[in-house]
């Protein structure tokens, strides 16, 4: 867990008092599994310390939004895991190889269902609001996640392309997040877009730093198959800086790894990687998340509140860059 104690506490007990059925077990059994699997929590976190940058006066009026968050964070990683065929979600097999495919449609279609039971539970005044923030970044993620599918199969993504596909799929549940948190907090407009576009801009962070890790993380801590966006030609950060830096033989290599459907995955992985080091790919991915950790500061800076006050902010944004898992 990340952060704050005591709101992550707060999510955690919220997240265990969640009440599903028993029956039927293959429906609601994969939800309970994955809800109780060790997420990080971040994005219901954000909800909270939205809430708290606009000294919301009860932060239990929160609870409801930053649920919903994260009932469709999860929903929305049991489909990726069909979508990606990962084997591993937080360190345990994935609901689809656990169960299968149908049920992990179905359950994941049932997060989505109790995110918005849950949206139904904030105070009234603030319904539709936030039913349109969670709209627009609920498309959006489906949008982000067919670009992503899409760039499997087309070589020529470019930067621009790989951050607005990553902008879609992971970027703007962590600024909606933020905006659902500090709307119940009644902030206003203006705040609204700048705390909205530091969690867009650290969302963008946030995913190059998933895609550095998911080739160079610890089997240990990371929890899910290492190079598996290597297995898939995923257009990764990776991929397209090192796309763009190939020379002379090189460029055949490349091609030969992301098509010849007959090498054995670890020879692929180790191969690819060693491309990866002669062009510095590493180094370069991690200036760019920098860049737009750095952007995020600024947008940070922009919330009309005390600086002291953004304090769990700037230290959750820094602690991500950093992150393992
Ligand atoms: C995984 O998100 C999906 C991405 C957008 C990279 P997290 O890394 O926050 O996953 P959990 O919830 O902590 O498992
Ligand atoms: C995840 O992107 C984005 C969403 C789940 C919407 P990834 O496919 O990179 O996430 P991981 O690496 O499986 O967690
Ligand atoms: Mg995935
Ligand atoms: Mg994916
Ligand atoms: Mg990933």
């Amino acid at each position: 867990m990340f952060g704050n104690t005591l709101y992550a506490e707060k999510i955690q007990r919220a997240l265990e008092q969640s009440n599903f059925p028993s029956t039927p077990a293959n429906l609601y059994d994969p939800v309970r599994y994955m809800l109780a699997l060790s997420g990080k929590r971040i994005r219901p976190l954000l909800v909270l310390l939205g809430a708290d940058l606009f000294n919301i006066e009860n932060i239990a009026d929160a609870i409801p939004a930053s649920l919903a968050i994260e009932y469709f964070h999860n929903f929305s990683l049991v489909h990726d895991d069909i979508m990606d065929n990962a084997p591993l979600r937080r360190g345990k097999g994935a609901v689809h190889k656990k169960w299968n495919e149908n049920i992990a449609i179905l359950s994941g279609d049932a997060l989505l269902v109790k995110a918005y039971e849950q949206l139904a539970l904030v105070k009234v005044e603030y319904v539709p609001e936030l039913l349109r923030i969670f709209n627009k970044l609920a498309i959006e993620v489906c949008e982000g996640q067919q670009y992503d599918m899409d760039f499997e199969a087309i070589d020529s993504v470019t930067q621009q392309q790989y951050i607005e596909m990553i902008r879609l799929k992971t970027s703007v549940l962590l600024g909606g997040a933020l905006e659902m948190g500090a709307t119940v907090a009644n902030a206003t407009l203006v705040d609204r877009a700048h705390i909205y576009n530091f969690g867009v801009n650290l969302g963008i962070a946030f995913q190059l730093q998933d895609d550095i890790l998911d080739v160079y993380g610890d089997p240990s801590t990371f929890g899910k198959q290492i190079a598996g966006d290597i297995i898939a030609n995923k257009k990764t950060i990776l991929h397209i800086l090192l796309k763009s830096k190939l020379e002379n033989d090189d460029v055949q290599e490349f091609e030969v790894l992301l098509t010849n459907r007959d090498m054995a995955s670890d020879e692929k992985i180790t191969r690819m990687k060693n491309l990866y080091q002669s062009y510095h790919v590493l180094q370069e991915a991690s200036g760019l998340k920098e860049k737009y950790t750095h952007s995020a500061y600024e947008s940070l800076q922009k919330v009309n509140v005390s600086e002291p006050q953004k304090k769990e902010l700037y230290s959750l944004a820094d602690n991500l860059m950093r992150r393992t898992q």
